[in-house]
């Protein structure tokens, strides 16, 4: 008796060691997807006073954190923290703000944890379609109001008084940091956005957002992106992201920007096909570097570009922005691309894998690129190219910007009106970079336009496979002609609108060929995150 007792303790212990090392072993893969980037920066070269306004507004960004994680639990970190102790939960549950793998389609990594609630905790929890319908509260579908429940009825409360401790303390520090700024704009925009952030009315200090140009340090704060409810797609998360602005190249990108027009008029293309007047899109587009990033966009995978503001009244009175964050395509880019372009580009052209001259340029100049060829179809109707091509319009416009911001470089160079260019940077880069976005399938459009490129390219000879090594190798002859032969094949699609033959094109070559290409993926990082602190800032 007493042994069998011993026998099935010690089963019971066993089994629970195996399963504490299974978790564990799972958790250290999951946590093992993404590489760890530190935020370090040099700001020695900042005045005293705006050193001091970092400072303040990196301090802020911190309690936004406080505001995102009861968003997302109902509760702050510390609270939700409590009950793990395993060095393993805490860290994916801190990458993730919850217990949900946001990789993995936030399905739970924790035992014994449910599903993700999908109003998170903006509604009630037990909150249904026919009741959200029948509460009549016009507050309701406002992006900056959580509905609980008082008693039986449902009501609304804005932000400002749900997380009134966070956001007064956020809006404070807002203020007093708008005091030190050296610059006018980014002065009077802090001070409106501390006056926001209490109110929830967010107009005026997103148009002054659009209007300040001349500020060199940047902040995104408040509520802004509506993906995390996922039971209306209404409410706004909290995030903060504290940037730098790189102004050798804001200041290229304006330069290259004024120089559309010539560059319209030498596209490869028919003169019907160029007769539009090129335009930068309205708006603006600034190069920076993240230093700190709390809240809704630091949890899981990261993006490397904003794009804001996202009220439709803005956009149409001051336009756009977007920010290219170039310190994490940066990471992304060792971190990621580099390991895959070790395993299939030949060892001999590896060297013109870089990133400042050739991947990061190529990123520049897609974004400019998106300014030319046409909009509107040749025939005179009227009819833009969008409606004319229909879902076939993302992926062709894409293709177009990828390949025509690479025939801009080329044409630059050959003008010497960009130094010290080696084009094979440019292209072994591009070739590199299209074996990394298509690492998830081909569903989006810029991985459908990767591959729509690579296969023309490739049937070309622009670039070709070694059978023997499988290393892949570009020919900088024929990469040369068939940039122009690409530009104008799209363009002239685009342009005569012919949704027949731009579906045509996407059937035959908008996959890759699994024999032809074998990419193995494993042990790369899906995605990155974010080691930082004030002691990583050298002020
Ligand atoms: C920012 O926060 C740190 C850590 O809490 C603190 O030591 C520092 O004094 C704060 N800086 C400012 C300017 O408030
Ligand atoms: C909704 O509320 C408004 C204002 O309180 C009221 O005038 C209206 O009759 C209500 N509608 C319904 C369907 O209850
Ligand atoms: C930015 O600086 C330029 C040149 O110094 C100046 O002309 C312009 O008025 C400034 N713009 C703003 C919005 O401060
Ligand atoms: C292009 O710009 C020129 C000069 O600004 C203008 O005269 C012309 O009407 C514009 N063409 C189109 C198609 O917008
Ligand atoms: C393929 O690579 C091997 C090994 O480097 C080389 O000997 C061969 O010449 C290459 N084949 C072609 C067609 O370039
Ligand atoms: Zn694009």
């Amino acid at each position: 008796m007493k042994i069998f007792k011993i026998i099935i303790l010690k089963l019971l212990f066993l089994n629970l060691i195996f399963a504490i090392n299974n978790e564990e072993l799972e958790l250290k893969e999951l946590i093992d997807q993404y590489a760890v980037i530190s935020l370090e920066k040099d700001l020695s070269y900042l005045s005293k006073n705006d050193k001091l306004m970092v400072e303040i507004l990196f301090n802020a960004s911190r309690i936004v954190d406080d505001i995102f994680w009861k968003q997302t639990m109902g509760k702050t970190e510390q609270q939700f923290l409590l009950n793990y102790k395993d060095k393993e939960t805490i860290e994916y549950s801190l990458i993730n703000y919850g217990p949900w793998d946001r990789l993995n389609g936030d399905k739970p990594f924790i035992i014994g944890i449910g599903e993700k609630p999908p109003g998170l905790d903006f509604y009630p929890n037990d909150i249904t379609e026919t009741e959200f319908d029948k509460f009549n509260n016009t507050l309701k579908t406002n992006s900056y109001t959580v509905l609980r429940r008082d008693k039986n009825n449902l009501k609304c409360i804005w932000y400002n008084q749900e997380y009134k401790t966070e956001v007064k303390k956020i809006s404070k520090m807002l203020m007093k940091a708008s005091s030190y700024s050296s610059d006018k704009g980014f002065e009077d925009y802090l001070k409106l956005r501390s006056k926001a952030l209490l109110n929830d009315n967010y107009y005026e200090s997103d148009a002054k957002w659009m209007e300040m140009k001349n500020n060199s340090v940047e902040i995104v704060i408040g509520p802004i992106e509506t993906y995390d409810d996922n039971f209306k797609g209404l409410k706004a998360s909290y995030q903060s992201q504290l940037l730098i602005k790189d102004l050798i190249w804001s200041e290229k990108i304006k330069k290259f920007n004024s120089m559309l027009p010539e560059l319209q008029e030498n596209l490869p293309v028919d003169k019907k096909y160029k007769s539009e007047n090129a335009s930068s899109s309205k708006g603006d587009m600034y190069v920076y570097d993240l230093i700190a990033s709390y809240g809704s966009g630091n949890a899981g995978p990261k993006n490397i570009a904003i794009n804001l503001p996202n009220d439709p009244k803005v956009q149409t009175d001051k336009g756009t922005r977007k920010l290219q964050i170039k310190n994490l395509m940066k990471a992304k880019f060792d971190e990621i691309l580099i390991p895959i372009a070790k395993r299939l580009i030949d060892p001999t052209q590896f060297k013109h894998v870089v990133f400042e001259d050739g991947f990061f340029e190529n990123v520049m100049f897609h974004e400019i690129a998106h300014g030319l060829g046409v909009k509107y179809l040749v025939d005179g109707s009227g009819v833009s190219v969008r409606e004319a091509l229909e879902i076939y319009y993302s992926p062709l416009e894409e293709a177009k910007a990828d390949i025509l911001g690479i025939y801009f470089i080329t044409y630059l160079s050959d003008k010497n009106l960009i130094s010290n260019k080696d084009l094979m940077d440019n292209y072994v880069s591009y070739i590199a970079g299209i074996f990394r976005s298509v690492r998830f399938g081909t569903s989006n459009a810029h991985a459908k336009a990767n591959t729509l490129n690579f296969n023309f390219l490739h049937k070309f000879g622009a670039f070709e496979k070694n059978s023997t090594t499988n290393y892949f190798s570009v020919n900088f002859d024929k990469m040369k002609l068939a940039i122009p032969k690409l530009v104008n094949h799209i363009i002239v699609l685009q342009g005569n609108g012919d949704k027949i033959a731009a579906k045509n094109w996407i059937d035959e070559m908008g996959a890759l060929n699994k024999e032809e290409v074998i990419i193995d993926y494993s042990g790369i990082p899906i995605d990155i995150i974010f080691k930082q602190g004030l002691n990583l800032l050298k002020f």
